[in-house]
């Protein structure tokens, strides 16, 4: 199938990929030509495990182009897919769908005959609707519009691609609905399912997901926060929580609060939707105002034990990025983080893996971001660890130990155990469990 996917981040350029990866010819439109131009060379502007061989390979086999001309593009597919990113700063519903609705229009002119638009951008429910509504106004060529919402996780996004645990798709006519399957049935073979409803079912199951999930991380942490002070350690309680069929290990994690530029953002909107219709948000106002109080308190904890004074300390910072396996740091709760230390005068010297590009970038000078994982520890009054990466995981606790000035390390992730902490003579303070040493 000849496809066009609008969009070239996170989501877009992992579906384009994907999509072309199967054997459908695939262009990837973008509005900026810099990143364009990039991507025509095979320079990828972001970080997704798998991603950069995928695309080499599918530009080599002539079946991935990059394109700014959304026009061209379209009057030559069958299959419009867009993955564009909203606007981030909204106050109504109308400023989620407007950048959509205009690229609805710009699709519509195009049209050379039929086509079928396919929004994955995750969007209020009635969306689709807005957008039939405009291509209608814009066009006398027939279409259709399917709601095929996105689940991908930033850090594993093409293997949950080419293997989602459903397929979603939000359609009103039968024989969308087969050129929809044959689409993702060669990521569908070991029997997950594809899932089709109603369009607006398929526009709030993600919101939905996104909810349950930040859910149980704000649940956690509130737990955490209830064995921190009855002197229980949340690990304990986290796996015996995790082990019930009913609920499962996954998402349970307590530290810092979750983060990205969309799991928010989904959350706020779902909140929106609610007091559109009269309906009290409780429950997704709590779970962020919760995740924001986790960032917030962590901060409070380094500053206490510097007596509230960070002025010139040398503090190391291990991770950036919102998770682990990403370049991202939009929206990250570490960046809030490394941003009230730099405030209160402390000297950041910043280790990640994959955000260092990213982090020279937005701070300049304001920071010293290494490309070596222990060159921070050098003299430094204290260790602040913020993504779970697995090279944080086990370090080199007795090189840790004689590089550090100030034998302390705040643990945002719980990654390390309080009595191997206590045995390299670190001051150790993490998440949900009482400070040692
Ligand atoms: N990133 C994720 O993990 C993820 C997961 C599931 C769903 N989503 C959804 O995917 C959507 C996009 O997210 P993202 O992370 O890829 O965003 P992003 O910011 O990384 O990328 C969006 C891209 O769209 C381009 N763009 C915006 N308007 C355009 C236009 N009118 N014409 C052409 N190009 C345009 C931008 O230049 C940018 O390259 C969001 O709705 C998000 O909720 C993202």
């Amino acid at each position: 199938m000849k496809i066009t996917v609008v969009g070239t981040g996170y989501q877009g350029l992992v579906v384009g990929t994907c999509l072309s990866e199967s054997g459908n010819i695939v262009t990837c439109v973008d509005w900026d030509v810099e990143k364009i131009e990039r991507l025509k060379r095979g320079e990828l502007p972001i970080y997704e495990p798998g991603l950069s061989e995928l695309v080499t390979r599918n530009i080599e086999e002539e079946r991935l182009y990059f394109s700014t001309s959304l026009e061209e593009s379209v009057q030559k597919c069958l299959l419009v897919f867009l993955c564009l990113d909203p606007v981030v700063k909204y106050s109504s519903m109308d400023d989620l769908v407007r950048p959509i609705l205009d690229v609805a229009k710009i699709i519509a002119r195009s049209m050379t005959g039929y086509r079928i638009i396919v929004n994955k951008v995750t969007s209020p429910p009635g969306t689709a609707d807005r957008i039939k509504e405009t291509v209608r106004e814009n066009t006398s060529h027939p279409f259709d519009v399917v709601v095929n919402p996105d689940f991908l996780k930033q850090g594993t996004a093409v293997d949950d691609f080419l293997r989602p645990d459903r397929v979603v798709v939000g359609c009103e006519d039968v024989r969308v609905e087969e050129i929809m399957k044959e689409l993702y049935s060669p990521f569908l073979r070991t029997g997950k399912p594809l899932l089709i409803m109603s369009p607006r079912s398929a526009e709030l199951c993600k919101y939905a997901t996104a909810v349950m999930l930040a859910g149980r991380i704000s649940i956690m942490n509130q737990i955490a926060d209830l064995c921190a002070e009855w002197g229980a350690d949340i690990n304990e309680v986290r796996e015996a929580v995790g082990a019930d069929s009913r609920i499962g290990p996954t998402f349970l994690f307590p530290g810092i609060g979750y983060g990205g530029i969309w799991l928010p953002k989904d959350i706020d909107s779902c909140i929106l939707f609610a007091r559109e219709k009269g309906i009290k948000p409780y429950i997704f106002e709590s779970i962020q105002k919760v995740n924001i109080e986790r960032r917030e308190k962590f901060v409070s904890m380094i500053l206490e034990h510097y007596n509230g004074n960070v002025q010139g300390k040398s503090i190391a910072v291990w991770g950036a990025s919102f998770k682990a396996r990403t370049d991202d740091i939009r929206e990250s709760p570490a960046v809030y983080i490394i941003d009230i230390l730099i405030e209160k005068g402390a000297n950041l010297r910043v280790f990640d893996p994959l955000a260092g590009p990213r982090l020279r970038e937005k701070y300049g000078s304001k920071i010293l971001v290494t490309s070596k994982q222990y060159q921070p520890l050098e003299q430094a009054d204290g260790l602040v660890v913020l993504t779970e990466w697995n090279e944080f995981r086990r370090p080199d606790y007795e090189r840790m130990s004689q590089l550090m000035r100030e034998k302390v390390i705040f643990d945002g992730r719980n990654l390390y155990t309080p009595k191997v902490m206590m045995s390299y003579g670190f001051k150790y303070y993490s998440i949900g469990r009482p400070p040692v040493g």
